[in-house]
């Protein structure tokens, strides 16, 4: 007995209707009538139930044998016109970039340049430097321990409030952060001086800092902070305003002096405020000072015998001081930016002016 169907001719049928289609969409049809539930193979098998016993294992097998032929070559069309589709989808979205513009090798290229944060925090460090400061730097990405816990700042002091702060989803909750100032790298100096026996100590610290701030006018999530840290023998708040001015006079011009207002930070004892001349009005008072000739551009202070404790150095013989101040506020206040956001917003028009 012969099977229900010609297989041979069923092949042939379902060749032919692969190889005509073109398009994954038509190749999908082709699959279903070819193999599903209405297709003839489909009906072909339905009426194996009716045969005897021998002859519907002998057609059976024909049956399946034909399926598989059937799934192989729907297999094989639907390769070539996947690999025909990408390759139309290629040459469709390529773009041509070589488009060559008569003379434009000749014409002079504007060359580019640092950008005005990262001038402004070489004129900071070469203005330390010549003050006898070295220039050391520390990791962005802090423990609790030394961004907090190491400066007096235990965890819940209501100080932490100060610094909204971007924790890591590292280690247990709240231990690994985007520092929020740069004062943890006092504590990294301070370590290592201690275990080198290399004190003292005269360096700033420039670099980045995090916090959840929204950006307006005067502040930036990501910005800029440069610390100072001096530990010596008989350092004084003398010496700690002596420097502030010095810095003053050297970074902003003759026009502009500094002054200390009381403040509080919890790893300096006492602490204060600086402020510096308004370099909009020069202090007669304008809307940028809210009209009291000064602003505040960083905080400072004698370093608090907490911390000193935090990494061991002996208060018996160091004492010293730490301030710590904004870059990006430095670079706001010396060339009149009204918005720090322009510093981000990659307008070359603003930019190249630096
Ligand atoms: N780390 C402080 C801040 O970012 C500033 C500061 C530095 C104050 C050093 C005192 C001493 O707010």
């Amino acid at each position: 007995m012969s099977p229900p169907i010609d297989v041979g001719t069923l092949l042939e049928d379902e060749r032919t209707a692969a190889d005509r289609a073109e398009t994954s969409e038509e190749i999908k049809q082709v699959a279903a009538s070819a193999t599903g539930k209405k297709s003839r193979l489909a009906q072909a098998s339905r009426q194996l139930a009716s045969l005897e016993p021998d002859e519907r294992r002998a057609v059976g097998q024909q049956l399946h044998q034909a399926r598989r032929q059937i799934e192989e070559l729907l297999e094989r069309r639907r390769n070539e016109i996947g690999a025909a589709e990408l390759e139309h989808e290629l040459v469709e979205d390529s773009a041509d970039l070589s488009e060559f513009i008569p003379g434009s090798l000749r014409a002079p290229r504007a060359l580019g340049h640092l950008h005005l944060v990262t001038l402004t925090r070489r004129v900071l460090e070469d203005v330390f430097v010549g003050m006898g400061f070295e220039v050391a730097e520390g990791p962005e990405i802090e423990t609790d321990w030394y961004n907090f816990g190491a400066l007096n700042i235990p965890p819940a002091h209501p100080a932490r409030t100060m610094y909204d702060t971007f924790y890591l989803d590292l280690g247990d909750p709240e231990t690994t952060l985007l520092r929020t100032h740069t004062s943890p790298v006092q504590i990294h100096l301070m370590e290592e001086a201690v275990l080198d026996g290399s004190l003292p100590i005269h360096a700033v610290m420039p670099g980045r800092c995090y916090r959840r701030d929204a950006p307006d006018a005067r502040h930036l999530p990501v910005f800029h902070q440069i610390e100072g840290l001096v530990v010596d023998a008989g350092i004084t708040f003398a010496d700690l305003a002596g420097t502030i001015e010095t810095f003053t006079t050297a970074y902003f011009g003759p026009a502009i002096h500094s002054r200390l207002r009381p403040a509080y930070f919890p790893f300096t004892e006492p602490s204060a405020e600086f402020e510096v001349t308004c370099t909009i009005c020069l202090g007669e008072g304008c809307r940028t000072c809210s009209q009291t000739g000064w602003i505040e551009l960083g905080g400072c202070g004698m370093v608090d015998p907490a911390v000193f404790g935090a990494v061991g150095i002996d208060t018996d013989h160091w004492s010293g001081f730490a301030f710590g101040f904004g870059i990006d506020r430095c670079a706001q206040m010396r060339h009149n930016v009204a918005d720090v956001r322009s510093f981000v917003e990659n307008d070359i028009r603003f930019l190249g002016q630096f």
